[in-house]
């Protein structure tokens, strides 16, 4: 468990990265910092492993004041992943998974044996391991990056926005595997994004950020998406647009789901035509599937929380 206690940091600039920012980040469980660039998400996740100290308040991790720690062996049990994967362009594919378990002192042989087994984790092809980065797409950088994070075993991954880079299709694949090795490894992970899509995909916990680390609201996709708790809330989620008020159509050779225009959003599967809207409605997505919407899931007409009508 991962605790911020009234955090606040400004740069020696006078910039107020993060102002006064309290929060529980559950073990075993994905939370993601959401908002627009600048709103303090990097530096919140940086504070983790101390590559930033905050100039007040603390963070424990499972009840130890991190402040207390070496920075070097509070680092042992953390992962990192950044953006644009952060690899040694010089250094082989091998070579870059396995430098810091060599570093802390594994032996060359095993450090390799362990690096190649990660490429299996992360989905990458063994063939790949000679080549240098610069020879892989930007995908499969990624997932280079992803094992890397991973050499140390950590208990923790931070990820700062670790598939912004990549196209949309790819972005997918990649985060249907983060979402895998979550089921998998039950690391605890936090993750940082701009992207309020790829948030309520991964996230158990979502925190939207105003600028400053100032929380606009904390909760679970479900709760944030039935429940926006203001206006900027619900600009930032879509929900003041109608974006996410799905329901659905029925076809006569099945139930469709579509947006608030008319545009096709997913299909229900596991649902009989007559009876599906009642199991919609009722059931709130459980048997459904809708393309890339949130697992929050499709709305039936008598979920659909966002109407708009009442902001
Ligand atoms: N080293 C630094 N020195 C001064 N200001 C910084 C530094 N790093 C970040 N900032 C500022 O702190 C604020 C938050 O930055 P950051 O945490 O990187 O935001 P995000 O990751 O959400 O884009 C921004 O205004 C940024 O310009
Ligand atoms: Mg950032």
């Amino acid at each position: 468990m991962i605790e911020f206690h009234a955090v606040t940091n400004r740069f020696p600039d006078g910039t107020l990265a993060v102002d006064d920012f309290s929060l529980v980040l559950p073990s075993y469980k994905t939370t993601v910092f959401v908002g627009t660039s600048g709103s303090g998400k990097t530096t919140l996740l940086r504070m983790i492993n101390r590559m930033v100290d905050p100039t007040s308040g603390s963070i424990d991790i499972d009840g130890a004041d991190i402040g207390t720690l070496e920075p070097v062996k509070l680092r042992r049990g953390i992962g990192y992943v950044m953006q644009n994967s952060g690899l040694l362009p010089h250094r082989k594919v091998i070579d870059n998974v396995a430098t810091v378990p060599m570093l802390r002192g594994m032996p060359k042989k095993r450090a390799r044996e362990e690096a190649l087994q990660l490429l299996d984790t992360v989905g990458l092809d063994r063939s790949l391991a000679n080549r240098y980065p610069s020879q892989l797409s930007g995908g499969q950088q990624q997932r280079v990056g992803v094992a890397r994070g991973l050499a140390v075993n950590p208990n923790i991954l931070l990820m700062d926005e670790p598939f912004g880079a990549v196209d949309p299709i790819v972005r997918a694949e990649l985060q249907q595997e983060l979402l895998r090795l979550q089921r998998e490894l039950g690391k605890t992970v936090v993750f940082v994004t701009h992207d309020i899509d790829e948030a309520f995909l991964l996230g158990d916990q979502v925190v939207i950020l105003r600028t400053g680390g100032k929380v606009a609201q904390v909760g679970s996709p479900a709760e944030i998406l039935a429940n926006p708790i203001d206006e900027f809330v619900a600009t930032f989620v879509g929900a003041d647009r109608g974006k996410r008020s799905l329901h659905v159509e029925n076809h006569g050779d099945g139930d469709i789901v579509v947006d608030e225009t008319g545009r096709l959003a997913g299909v229900l599967v596991g649902s009989s035509t007559t009876s599906s809207r009642a199991s919609a409605a009722s059931q709130s997505g459980s048997e459904s599937q809708c393309g890339s919407e949130s697992k929050a899931g499709p709305r039936g007409p008598g979920a659909s929380a966002q109407g708009g009508d009442s902001r």
